[in-house]
């Protein structure tokens, strides 16, 4: 090969690398939001009654879960008294740490990291995709990744809004339960699982001994995190995972193991702090009503999210009520200069 041949590709060779680098990381550039006001507490708060909140960030969910912060922001008498804790993967975190401190720089927040390789051989594939994704069982080991001085939390899906002072969940009474959520009594168990697992005695007995199994959905709980964690809540909940891996005993992703080790052993809590389906149904993703009563949290459950659908402009009615709290920055509306 001549000299200048060589030298060519030496020259080349690393410029088109550095371009190739430059250009992938200015598409995985994190998408940009407004930065929301300071939120204050009121005059009778105290700064010490910290209201511990649990959330998870990943790419896909960012939009929805920068909403459903704002939302507990502007509804909460002592805004400054929530303490955030984000749950993500480690190489998401310093991108999405800086979204957060730039989007609410007063925000008091921590960022854990979850190690998606504890449950990546657990998962077993589900009948909708978006539940096998790792970060949704992070709920799972809660107790594990935040500090010990956390002993209660309210763990709450990315796909939400709260319209109430949050403090009024927080504060429930749990009486001798280690989680609080709405309960759905009138939901027929046996689709839930498998006739694998009804079949096998050492699996179905666990629901004999309770006294009133009921549904209950994973995105809205109260956590008693010393109760969770002296019991080893965590190690069971795993322990189902394992056996769902071996013997195939249900088909949906995180929430059979909640059910099977809490169902009809959970605090109810008012239905009118999940007011969930609103993302449609899984299957023709049509739009859903409000169940009735009153209304303190809205949660997108379902196939559908509301930034997705106000973006392509078939947008459910209730959206709109999701509409006001998106901080998102539309790209065609970043102006830099
Ligand atoms: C704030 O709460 C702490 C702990 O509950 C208490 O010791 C303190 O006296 C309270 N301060 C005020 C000003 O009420
Ligand atoms: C639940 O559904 C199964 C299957 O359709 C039925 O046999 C059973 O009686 C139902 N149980 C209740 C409590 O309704």
């Amino acid at each position: 090969m001549p000299q200048t041949h060589r030298f060519l590709i030496t020259i080349t060779f690393p410029l088109i690398l550095l371009l190739l680098i430059q250009t992938t990381t200015s598409l995985q550039q994190p998408p940009q939001f407004q930065e929301a006001p300071a939120f204050r507490n009121g005059k009778q708060c105290n700064i010490t009654d910290k209201i511990h909140i649990a959330m998870t960030l990943d790419t896909t969910y960012l939009r929805g879960s920068i909403a459903g912060v704002f939302s507990i922001l502007q509804h909460s008498t002592c805004p400054e008294n929530t303490v955030f804790h984000f749950l993500t993967t480690y190489h998401l975190s310093t991108t999405l740490r800086r979204t957060i401190t730039t989007t609410f720089p007063y925000l008091s927040f921590y960022i854990h990291h979850f190690n998606t390789f504890l449950v990546k051989n657990k998962i077993s594939t589900s009948i909708r995709r978006a539940l096998d994704q790792p970060l949704n069982y992070a709920r799972i080991y809660l107790a594990h990744l935040l500090p010990n001085t956390v002993d209660r939390v309210i763990y709450l899906d990315s796909d939400i809004i709260v319209v109430d002072d949050i403090i009024n969940l927080w504060e429930i009474n749990l009486n001798s339960h280690i989680i609080g959520a709405p309960e759905y009594c009138h939901a027929n168990f046996t689709y839930y699982f498998t006739s694998k697992f009804w079949s096998n005695p050492a699996f179905s007995e666990t629901f004999k001994r309770r006294a009133r199994p009921c549904y209950f959905n994973t995105g809205v709980m109260v956590i008693d995190m010393t109760k969770w964690r002296k019991v080893k809540i965590t190690e069971k909940l795993v322990k189902w995972m394992e056996i769902q891996k071996r013997y195939r005993i249900y088909e949906l992703g995180s929430l059979p193991p909640f059910l099977l080790v809490f169902g009809g052993e959970v605090k109810g809590v008012e239905h009118r702090w999940n007011q969930h389906g609103l993302g449609g149904d899984n299957v023709k993703g049509l739009c859903r009503d409000l169940h009735p009563g009153p209304v303190s949290l809205l949660h997108w459950s379902g196939k559908g999210k509301p930034w997705l659908r106000l973006d392509s402009k078939r947008a459910c009615p209730l959206d709109g009520l999701w509409a006001p709290y998106d901080l998102f920055k539309h790209p065609a509306l970043i102006t830099d200069r």
